[in-house]
């Protein structure tokens, strides 16, 4: 049975999107039809605000989160058998990592560089993987993202400017990428 999370503070994590955008790109991320159930990965979970929404949608969650900040989150969150909670620097989340977690989905509002450039590797040379989002770093633009990373790949994407709370109301671009014809089981290729 599934149980709503708490969220212990807002602190923690300094900005987010707000809840009318975070609900918008995740209707907008979630359209392909899979053969088999949704599974994500969400990168610096933070106090699972993000998390909260998934599970709400009911879908299972492995969130990845940095050591320290890990240990808050499970003090802040009730126990829920699926969410996974995995304290490491998700830099060293490897492929194979990614493959066995049976993740389809990957949700990723850091918007740091070398964070966000890892998710994007994990995302294209992984067959499961299906569906991203993500908060574009703050020295790219959404247009320029989508010449240097998305032109030569099979995919769709979406641009989505939120605003995040705890920002001063401060405006993002969110991208959403979904791999063309994708079908779990029988990735094409
Ligand atoms: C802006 S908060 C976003 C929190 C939440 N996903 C949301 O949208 O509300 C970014 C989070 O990413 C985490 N983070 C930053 N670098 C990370 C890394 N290399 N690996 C895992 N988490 C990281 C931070 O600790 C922080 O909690």
């Amino acid at each position: 049975m599934f149980k709503h999370l708490s969220i212990g503070g807002q602190g923690c994590c300094g900005h987010h999107i707000t809840l009318g955008g975070l609900q918008k790109v995740l209707k907008a991320l979630l359209v392909t039809p899979l053969e088999h159930n949704r599974r994500v990965l969400e990168v610096g979970c933070g106090l699972g605000y993000v998390v909260v929404e998934l599970r709400c949608m009911d879908l299972p969650v492995i969130a990845v989160e940095l050591e320290t900040q890990a240990e808050v989150l499970r003090g802040a969150m009730v126990e829920d058998e699926n969410v996974v909670i995995v304290p490491m620097d998700v830099r060293d989340f490897r492929l194979e990592t990614f493959q066995r977690s049976g993740c389809t989905t990957i949700t990723c509002f850091v918007g740091i560089g070398s964070v966000t450039e890892h998710v994007i590797g994990l995302f294209l040379d992984s067959p499961m993987a299906v569906e991203l989002a993500y908060l574009v770093p703050h020295d790219t633009t959404a247009k320029h993202e989508d010449r240097r990373v998305w032109g030569r790949h099979d995919v769709e994407t979406q641009d989505f400017c939120v605003q995040l709370a705890g920002s001063r109301g401060a405006r993002r671009w969110v991208k959403v990428v979904r791999k063309k014809g994708f079908y779990i089981g029988r990735p094409r290729g």
